[in-house]
């Protein structure tokens, strides 16, 4: 999946696996001169420091994977077919990461504003957008409660309000409860719109932040073996990273009571492949197999309650013992929020990965929006910049 010629650090040699790339990104002969002119000759600095340690990939012919014209609005998880689009999102990424670590995050968003729209409650995508965005120098707009606080209560349609917003920002974070919401809203939107979730629709950048999770964590997707464990019928961030993984071919199994598998059209599009999929109801079944864990909760707001699930979902937790059987290199992943399908005293077992996760997301996000928002046009509001 992730195959490519060189990382551009100078070397040339072929790059089979993730893995591998990840093991040369060190290549001290490569990076040491750039280090070197860096510090010593700030006029002829090219690149910024998190760039040189970590080059952007890039196509022959190419100056750069152009997101902000392939990929305007980003509406489902299906959209990133294209493995040098998830590259260069994953480059970006570790940029973000190096920049926010050493305090070196460049503000390319000066001058934009980045609205964030979300009718349904959110913690860690709403606050990662939006320091995603504030790190790089955009200034945010938008409200956390909109079906309560925005002209909604007055009546006014999703495509309204699209219509306005999109002329005061320069991209609009949406998350609303109805499914195909942001397409809809992409549909009339003179910014791009990026899906934060539309009802048990998709996720689609909480899928790029898993994959990321488990990339860095582990290694290139392709044949490990991903469970998705609880509610599958409604768990949109399990339809999101399902669509990635496909295109990964990845092995994946889904665990979950007959009446919260997987939506039917998903189910038959992912048992059609060429790996298949394992459906099973009981997680004893594949945990001593799995190399990744992703325990969901049930989606309680979105059902008045689903036969064969307790009221907690508790049928579908981990346990110390069932962690116990995991296999050493494998993780534990989870969205979050979590009810009790993970016991906090799994959190200090060395395979529990959900805080950074969602930790991840930070850069995953910041690398989106400087790609969704390039500097070459510098948006509505640049002029009013400070
Ligand atoms: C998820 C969501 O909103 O779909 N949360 C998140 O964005 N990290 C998962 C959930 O709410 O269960």
């Amino acid at each position: 999946m992730f195959e490519r010629d060189g990382a551009g650090s100078g070397s040339r040699t072929r790059i089979t696996s993730l893995e591998n790339w990840n093991n040369n990104r060190y290549t001290i002969p490569a990076y040491f001169p750039k280090i070197l002119t860096y510090l010593l000759c700030p006029g002829k600095r090219e690149t910024s420091v998190a760039q040189t340690f970590y080059p952007r990939y890039t196509l022959p012919g190419f100056k750069e994977v152009r997101m902000g014209t392939e990929l305007q609005h980003v509406l489902s998880a299906d959209q990133f077919q294209d493995p040098r689009l998830i590259e260069e999102i994953f480059t970006r990424a570790r940029q973000m990461r190096f920049g926010v670590d050493h305090g070196l995050c460049e503000p390319v968003l000066v001058g934009r504003v980045v609205a964030m729209i979300f009718y349904e409650p959110s913690t860690r995508t709403r606050l990662s957008f939006d320091t995603a965005a504030q790190l790089q120098g955009a200034r945010v707009i938008g409200t956390e409660s909109a079906g309560h606080f925005s002209s909604a209560t007055k009546g006014e349609t999703l495509e309204d309000s699209i219509r306005v917003i999109g002329g005061y920002a320069d991209a609009i974070i949406l998350r609303h409860p109805e499914l195909g919401a942001a397409a809809r809203a992409a549909a009339v939107s003179p910014v791009p719109i990026i899906n934060a979730g539309d009802g048990n629709g998709e996720h689609p950048t909480q899928a790029l932040l898993d994959l990321f999770t488990i990339v860095e964590k582990i290694g290139d997707p392709k044949n490990l073996h991903v469970a998705f464990v609880g509610d599958h019928l409604y768990g949109r961030t399990v339809h999101s990273l399902a669509h990635l993984l496909d295109l990964a071919q990845t092995r994946m199994s889904f665990i979950s009571p007959r009446a919260l598998r997987l939506p039917q059209n998903l189910r038959t599009q992912l048992a059609m492949r060429r790996l298949g999929i394992f459906e099973s109801e009981h997680l004893q079944d594949v945990i001593d197999d799995a190399d990744v864990v992703y325990m969901t909760r049930v989606q309680k707001e979105r059902h008045q309650g689903v036969e064969g699930v307790s009221s907690d979902g508790s049928d579908y937790c981990l346990t110390p013992e069932l962690v116990a059987r995991m296999k050493p290199g494998s993780i534990i992943l989870h969205p979050l929020p979590r009810n009790n399908e993970i016991p906090v005293e799994i959190d200090g077992d060395p395979r529990a990965a959900y805080f950074l996760q969602a930790k991840n997301g930070l850069y995953v996000r910041m690398a989106l929006l400087s790609m969704i928002l390039p500097p070459r046009n510098r948006g509505k509001h640049a002029r009013h910049a400070t």
